[in-house]
């Protein structure tokens, strides 16, 4: 990736003349059947791009309460987009289309109309779990609203389920994804969408200062994640649930969550909060993410090998029956 990265060809991508930077964006958009996409800083400038696209100022967003656009973005949607959202309760991955239609708000004065509908897949903080086909496309059907897809791990449903990337492509006006986290790329998301909104798309990124300049050396390991990191992902789903079952019995871990290469531990009941086991286990040179104070999260990704997730056993072990 490194030597992919220092010998990638440049140009200004702030005028969209970086060569690395259009084929990666070409090649993106294609994939998921899309006319165009732009490659972004982060997954969060990507998402808010996308909102901002589909819901105008005072507009609504319906979300899950727990959607990474909702809980961890800082805001972003009502403090930079103007956008307002309405929450559906947390149930991670578990959506209910008829319940969601139910909540959108038609057009009118003076309650506030619903312009979008955002899901995550996968599901950050439904422990990775995927969205089920079915229910995407009966949301689809439902809600007769633009969808945006929170995709930063899209690659890892479409690794676990087998669903085209294509076939997410048709189901979203807009998506977004990442090509850091578990494809390994230092940096990078796209979002994607029609040529006309990604036209749109370029003129919101210069607005919050997501405009880069000779930026292929960036794309380049994003395509060389693309290339080499897709499908070695099944790999860290398998690390996922060994380390899953591992730990099961310490009665944290929701088994028939684990799909891809996420594992909750969910402390509940336990005199252990996630701040306090992650200390500990940091200590031990074992890294979670306490994600709430019952909630601590562990994620396999390419830097993480077999002997690793033995450690993370052996260390969580011991923490968890103390
Ligand atoms: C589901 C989801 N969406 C979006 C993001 C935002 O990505 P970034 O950290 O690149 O802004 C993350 C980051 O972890 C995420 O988990």
């Amino acid at each position: 990736m490194r030597r992919a990265m220092a010998e990638a060809e440049v140009g200004d991508d702030v005028f969209g003349d970086d060569p690395t930077v259009q084929a990666l964006e070409a090649s993106v958009a294609t994939a998921f059947g899309h006319e165009a996409a732009l490659f972004c800083p982060s997954g969060t400038m990507a998402n808010q791009i996308a909102l901002q696209l589909l819901v105008p100022p005072g507009g609504e967003l319906l979300a899950g309460a727990d959607a990474h656009v909702v809980t961890y973005e800082m805001g972003a949607a009502a403090a930079i987009g103007g956008v307002s959202t309405r929450t559906w309760p947390s149930v991670g991955a578990a959506l209910d289309p008829d319940q969601i239609a139910a909540m959108i708000r038609p057009a009118g004065f003076p309650s506030v109309p619903t312009s979008a509908i955002a899901v995550e897949q996968t599901h950050n903080l439904g422990g990775g779990a995927v969205v089920d086909l079915g229910v995407l496309r009966a949301l689809k059907a439902a809600a007769g609203l633009p969808l945006h897809c929170d995709g930063a791990r899209i690659w890892h449903a479409h690794v676990a389920d087998g669903v085209p990337l294509a076939e997410y492509g048709r189901l979203f006006d807009t998506l977004s994804v990442c090509l850091s986290k578990g494809l390994g790329a230092p940096v990078g998301s796209l979002v994607i969408g029609s040529a006309s909104r990604m036209a749109q798309a370029r003129v919101i990124r210069k607005r919050m200062g997501g405009g880069m300049r000779q930026v292929g050396i960036l794309a380049a390991a994003g395509a060389y994640a693309l290339q080499h990191h897709v499908t070695r992902l099944a790999d860290d789903h398998a690390r996922a649930r060994r380390l899953a079952e591992a730990l099961a019995g310490f009665g944290v871990v929701d088994l028939s969550a684990v799909r891809t290469n996420v594992v909750l531990l969910d402390l509940t009941g336990t005199e252990l909060d996630a701040r306090a086991l992650a200390a500990a286990a940091a200590g031990r040179d074992v890294l979670l993410a306490p994600m709430l104070p019952h909630l601590a999260r562990l994620i396999t990704h390419l830097d993480v090998d077999d002997a690793g997730v033995d450690r993370a056993i052996e260390v969580l072990s011991d923490l968890l029956k103390t």
